[in-house]
Parts: C-alpha cells; sequence; structure tokens
C-alpha cells in the first residue's frame, strides 16, 4: 500500500517505487514533516527532528513552559503566517476582524483510491497500469472555520508524488486569503543546489545553479503567464549532485499563470522550499461556504541524478499528463508559414508553400498569424477571428480544400487571448480588455488581454473560434499569446475581488482549452506564447506540444532544448528548421544541423520552400524520412543528456534509447570549431552492458560503450553534426 498510516504514532508515510514522503501529527496537533527521501523501512522519522530552546523563536501557547517547541525551528508540513514560524509561509489567512495571525492543528485524514483531480484545474491523472492513491489531511484553524485540505496523489509505480491544497470558509464571515501555496518541503539536514530556468523571449530556460544560502532565493512570475523568465519548474539538489549520481528533488507546478518557487535557508540550516501562486497578484476572499482550490504541484525524487528525475518526469508528463488523442498517435511533420511569410501571404502563396512542401514529405500545412480581420501587421485585427478572403483570395474551406488536394492536413493560428484596440472587438468592447480606470493601459506588443475571468467573454471568443473551425477542415490549432498581462483589473469584480482574477484568468483560459478538446478531439492543438513564454506542465494538460522558443536558431537551441530537457518530455518541445541566415540571430548552419536538432523535438519546418537549392530539397526529403524511421526511438524512447552546453564547449551531444535497449539514436552537435584539436570521445548511457551494439557497420560491446566510450568525430566545417544509429546485434 503507497500510504501508510500508524494510528498511533498518527504518522503519515506516502510510498512510491524509489521515495518516501512522511509527516507526523504531534502531541500539540502540528503536523510536522519528517523525511522525503530514498525509500526506507516505513517507521517514525520524527527522530531527525531535533529542537532546543532558541531565543526569539516563538513558542505556540500549548506549549506552555517548554519554550524549545517552535514552530520556527521545526519542519512544518503546511506553515501558516502568525504560527510564530517567521520562514516564508504557505498561507495566509485575513479574518474580517483584521488580524492575519492563525494556527493549524490537525483534525482528521481519508484515504482514498485512484487519484484526485481538481475541479477547473489541471492535475496528473492514473492510468490503467498505475496504482494510485490519495491522502487527504485536513487542519483547522484556531476559529474552527478556515479548514485546510492537504491533498496527496501517490502514483507508486510511476515513482510521482503530487499535492494540492483546499481551503475550506465553514464560517459564517468572509476570510481573506493572502497567500496560499500549494507546496512546502522543509529539509533538516544538508547542502543544497538550487537549480531554476531562466530566460527571456527567444531564449528560454537556460540552466542556472546556484547554493542556497541563508536568506531566500526565488523565481517566478507576476505576468499573468508562467512566463519566459522563469520557469516553474525547480530542483533541489545536494551540492554533488550531478547528471547520474546524488540526491534531487523535482517541483513542478502544473500551472500556467503567476507562480512563486523559492528556497530558504533559515537560522538552523535547514531548507525550505515553497512553490505556488505568486503571492504579488493575489488575494482570494473566501465567503462563507466557499473553497478555493490551490493548483497542483508534482514531485519527483531521484537519488541517481538529474537523469534519473528527468526520466520520471518525462514518463508521467507523457503519460499521466498530457491527454487526447495525440498522446500515443504519430504527430505530424508540419510546415508553418510564419518565418517563410510572416504576414505577407494570399492563398495562392500558401497553396504554392504547401505544394512544395509535400514534395518533399510534409504532412501538415499551418496557416500562421494573418489570416483574419485587418490584419497585415500587428498593430491591430485581433480579436476579429473573421477570415479576411480579400486577402486569402478565396474563402477558407476552399483554401484548405485546396491544402487538403495537395494530400497534406491543414492546420491555423489563434491569439484568443488577445485584442488590439484597432479591431470590431474592441470597438464594441472595449471593457473585455484589462485596464485599470486610473490609467491608460501598459500595451506590449501594441495590443492588450482580454479578460478571460469573464465568461461572456470566453464565450464570445470561443464561439468566434468554433465558426472558423466549423467552417473548413481543420487538424491542427496553434494557441499563441504574445504578451504579458499588465493592469489586472476585471471589470466585473467588485473592489475586494480584484485579487481573485489573476486566477480566474487562468481558470478561464483552461476552460476555453478544455472545451475545444472536447469539441474537437481530432484536432492537435499547440500551445505558445510567444514561442516558450507559457511551456509549463498545467498547459501540456491541454495542449500535447508547445512552441519552444521563437529562436530557430540551432545552436541557441541546444541551451533551451537542454534546459526544456530537465522537466518536459520531447514528444512536448516543439521545433523545426528554418531558414539561414538565422532571423533570429542571423547565424548559418547547415541544413542538416538544423534538422538534427529540431529532431530532439516534434519536427517541422518553418520556411519558404520557394527559397530552396534542389539539393536542399533532397536533403529535407531525407530528413523527413530519416525522423519517421526512428519516430518510435525519439518521441518514445529514453531521453539522456550525454553533455551539458554549458560545460562542453565543443560538442553537444544527447541520445535516445528504446525501452527494450535494443536501439539508441546518439545526436551529436559541434559547437567550437579549432584547428589541430582534442581527441575527445563520449559515453552512452542506457544500453545493455551485455549485449553487442553495432554503430556504422563496427560492432562494440555495450559496456566498451558505456564505459570506455565511443571516440567522438573530427568537425570539417562549423555547427557540423552527426546521427549515429547504434542497433544491437542479436547473437
Ligand atoms: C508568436 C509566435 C510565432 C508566430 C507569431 C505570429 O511570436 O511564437 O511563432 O506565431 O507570434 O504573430
Amino acid at each position: 500500500m503507497a500510504i501508510q498510516i500508524d494510528h498511533a504514532n498518527s504518522l503519515f508515510t506516502l510510498l512510491t517505487k524509489n521515495s518516501m514522503y512522511q509527516m507526523k501529527a504531534d502531541s500539540l496537533g502540528t503536523l510536522v514533516h519528517t523525511r522525503y527521501g530514498k525509500r526506507t523501512p516505513v517507521f517514525d522519522y520524527s527522530y531527525l527532528n531535533k529542537s532546543c530552546d532558541r531565543g526569539f523563536s516563538g513558542n505556540p501557547y500549548s506549549a506552555g513552559k517548554n519554550r524549545t517547541y517552535s514552530l520556527d525551528t521545526m519542519p512544518v508540513e503546511f506553515p501558516v503566517y502568525g504560527s510564530g514560524d517567521y520562514r516564508d509561509c504557505a498561507l495566509k489567512i485575513r479574518y474580517s476582524s483584521g488580524a492575519s495571525s492563525a494556527e493549524l492543528t490537525f483534525d482528521s485524514y481519508e484515504v482514498k483510491e485512484g487519484k484526485y483531480a481538481l475541479p477547473g484545474l489541471p492535475a496528473f491523472y492514473s492510468c490503467q497500469e498505475d496504482t494510485a492513491h490519495t491522502l487527504i489531511i485536513t487542519l483547522k484553524d484556531t476559529t474552527n472555520s478556515v479548514f485546510v485540505h492537504l491533498y496527496y496523489g501517490v502514483l507508486e509505480e510511476k515513482d510521482i508524488i503530487t499535492r494540492a491544497v483546499c481551503i475550506e470558509n465553514k464560517g459564517d464571515s468572509p476570510v481573506y486569503l493572502d497567500r496560499v501555496l500549494s507546496v512546502c518541503a522543509d529539509f533538516q539536514y544538508g547542502e543544497y543546489d538550487f537549480i531554476s530556468f531562466y530566460g527571456r523571449h527567444a531564449m528560454e530556460r537556460l540552466y542556472s545553479r546556484t547554493r542556497v544560502h541563508h536568506g531566500v532565493q526565488a523565481v517566478g512570475s507576476t505576468r499573468g503567464a508562467s512566463s519566459h523568465h522563469y520557469n516553474p519548474f525547480v530542483v533541489l539538489a545536494d551540492k554533488n549532485t550531478t547528471e547520474t549520481s546524488g540526491e534531487c528533488y523535482g517541483f513542478s507546478f502544473v500551472y500556467s499563470g503567476d507562480f512563486l518557487a523559492e528556497a530558504e535557508k533559515d537560522q538552523t540550516g535547514q531548507t525550505r522550499v515553497l512553490m505556488g501562486i505568486h503571492p504579488e497578484n493575489f488575494c482570494y476572499k473566501l465567503d462563507p461556504g466557499q473553497t478555493f482550490t490551490a493548483p497542483e504541484t508534482a514531485m519527483v525524487y531521484s537519488s541517481t541524478g538529474f537523469e534519473s528525475m528527468t526520466h520520471t518526469f518525462h514518463k508521467a508528463i507523457r503519460n499521466n499528463l498530457c491527454r487526447g488523442k495525440f498522446k500515443k498517435a504519430e504527430r505530424p511533420v508540419l510546415i508553418n508559414n510564419w518565418e517563410g511569410t510572416y504576414f505577407d501571404f494570399t492563398g495562392d502563396k500558401l497553396v504554392a508553400m504547401a505544394s512544395e512542401a509535400k514534395e518533399m514529405g510534409v504532412e501538415l500545412f499551418v496557416m500562421d498569424d494573418g489570416w483574419f480581420g485587418k490584419r497585415d501587421n500587428d498593430f491591430s485585427g485581433l480579436g476579429d477571428w473573421i477570415v479576411n478572403e480579400k486577402k486569402l483570395g478565396c474563402t477558407l474551406k476552399d483554401l484548405s480544400d485546396r491544402i487538403h488536394n495537395l494530400g497534406l492536413k491543414f492546420g491555423i493560428w489563434f491569439e484568443p487571448e488577445c485584442i488590439s484596440e484597432d479591431s470590431d472587438l474592441y470597438r464594441a468592447h472595449p471593457d473585455w480588455a484589462f485596464k485599470v480606470p486610473e490609467k491608460k493601459p501598459v500595451r506590449s506588443r501594441y495590443q492588450l488581454v482580454l479578460d478571460f475571468s469573464r465568461k461572456e467573454v470566453r464565450d464570445y471568443i470561443f464561439n468566434m473560434m468554433c465558426k472558423v473551425l466549423d467552417s473548413a477542415k481543420i487538424e491542427y490549432l496553434k494557441w499563441d499569446f504574445n504578451r504579458s498581462i499588465g493592469d489586472l483589473y476585471s471589470a466585473e469584480l467588485p473592489a475586494d475581488r480584484q485579487g481573485e482574477t489573476a486566477y480566474k484568468y487562468v481558470l478561464g483560459l483552461y476552460e476555453v482549452l478544455e472545451n475545444l478538446n472536447q469539441r474537437y478531439p481530432d484536432m492537435l492543438i499547440e500551445g505558445c506564447s510567444g514561442g516558450g513564454g507559457r511551456f509549463d506542465a498545467g498547459m501540456l494538460y491541454y495542449t500535447p506540444q508547445i512552441w519552444t522558443s521563437d529562436d530557430t536558431d540551432a545552436i541557441e537551441r541546444l541551451k533551451i532544448q537542454y534546459g526544456t530537457s530537465f522537466a518536459y518530455p520531447v514528444s512536448t518541445m516543439g521545433a523545426h528548421v528554418s531558414a539561414v541566415p538565422n532571423h533570429q540571430t542571423g547565424r548559418k548552419t547547415e541544413i542538416s544541423t538544423r534538422a538534427t536538432v529540431a529532431m530532439a523535438g516534434t519536427f517541422g519546418y518553418e520556411l519558404d520552400p520557394a527559397k530552396l537549392t534542389t539539393e536542399e530539397k533532397e536533403e529535407i526529403k531525407n530528413q523527413i524520412k530519416t525522423f519517421r524511421k526512428y519516430y518510435s526511438l525519439i518521441q518514445d524512447g529514453i531521453y539522456y543528456r550525454l553533455t551539458s552546453p554549458y560545460e562542453d564547449e565543443e560538442y553537444t551531444a544527447w541520445e535516445f534509447v528504446s525501452e527494450d535497449k535494443q536501439e539508441a539514436l546518439i545526436s551529436i552537435v559541434n559547437t567550437k570549431l579549432t584547428a589541430n584539436g582534442m581527441f575527445s570521445r563520449i559515453k552512452l548511457r542506457g544500453l545493455n552492458p551485455d549485449l553487442w551494439y553495432s554503430i556504422d557497420n563496427t560492432e562494440y560491446p555495450g559496456a566498451a560503450l558505456m564505459e570506455a566510450g565511443l571516440p567522438l568525430p573530427i568537425p570539417s566545417f562549423e555547427y557540423e553534426s552527426w546521427n549515429l544509429h547504434v542497433k544491437a546485434i542479436n547473437q
């Protein structure tokens, strides 16, 4: 049983294949954390929690003269503001008196078969092959009105524990929730590093590793979306942890809006990790009888380095978070016209592109921004989801038919959450956009954001989208979102509920995405937010792939995809071959290298085929054949980071290995040319040491490839890349 309860000691132990998580309601009713780490015998680990009288660390009244009992120095499972714990807390309740000091004690618990779901929010779910259980521990405050339900989901074989929180007001006056984070994890001992993924538009999820020091180290977003700037995935790792050794804990927030993820080292050397909705734009008024649900966080522990943590996340995200037909169905190789034409196209031009793309083996044609309203640049048109037949020179149905007649599927771009001031929709409903009464709104890309917390706004946009989607055969939709939210103010909410807007916005977004998924189950939806500005586990519940970055430069992508890979599987990463000189960096790379890099993703093209040489077209034909040949190995195989682009200046390499270890594909990109260079080798991973493998007609023992390594080719031109197929020899 994955959840073990020792009633006599009020001990709650969660067990997965390799990890253990334990907490205990102590004699004063505090839910203390005892241990999170490698699976070891079930036993009372509260012996690890030491206490002594530390000055200026408050003692709860119920502790009487015991000055050693302080919530400020013990590991607390769900710390609340005002309890004498002066570290950052998970919950802050403001009562109608205006006071915020609260105390939580254990009330009850419940164990359920299966994994909980959350109303209106994405969450991991259990599949047929999983044994899944839910533990709900309820804490209550001293007024007996605020009840805190802590949800723990345990997917035992998938090695993953999820947490969420639901706050219930059973009192007779409203309370205000000024802060509700989803997870607190206190680590009593250890020197840790905090690993996070930072960046900017067109350069997302760069790897950062810093030592946890006294004070708070935090990343987060108050932009209304999870953001390009920090990702809602962080890792706490032992200071010595490497790719293949040492302990680490990954935390993935299953939410697409504002978030906070922090590590705090306290006065006693303990480290507290917190993750949840960023409190900056948040205050939720909870009326009597109401509940508030905070989003889920998924936690993975590894005792063998980042690699196995990554494998656990990849498997769980692929199988237990992504949904729908395209969770398993093969995704089409697409061509998107954005970098090929930008706004400057006609229906005929698109058909010509599609026709050449078809010749090369492309399977889906995607019409990007510019097909609707008045939209020949990004100053107007958003919100008017009406096909611009004048620009296309035909109806959408005609265009879709022409593309289908070529033998391609057809896809289309939308940016449903945004609105241009120069649009009919804005002229009709100026109050539908976020704006505060006091000032002019902040523009970004010269556009505003629609208030998706309002049902009438969501319904209107959804209906407009359906009209378009129903008017032609459309098999793919790109859902874009091209600015950060500012001027959060909902014209529909009273002043004391404005702090709910950001959360309700995200729930509104999820509702529309859910409705789209329900209504068009065969349509593939790709998420996007100026590239990877909303690349998070929450979105992956609705869109099984996300455009990783607006930066299509193959060499920059090495770092972007490396960082993204820590949590998110290859099947979620939109990646395209684009033209050179690259539009973002001006860099020139061979088309073979661009394909090597894009194949570590969903694979497609984003260029004008008319500008390709005959040789390049031939090469693309072969690339698509190669991708199809290795599709299952790449998308379903196990992904290994063989080098780090931050540590190895000369080569970035990765590997896909089939589950049965019979086959592997190694991709290598040279990132630095040098005269008379050194010899390098690479150690493969994930093979069977007892099998023999052949690479380029040479045979090697698996153990040799993994322990002694494989010499790397010497580059003959800048950014050369290689794909080596490794095949077990059946003796
Ligand atoms: C964003 C996307 C691009 C493209 C443009 C269109 O930047 O990330 O791929 O769709 O919008 O305006």
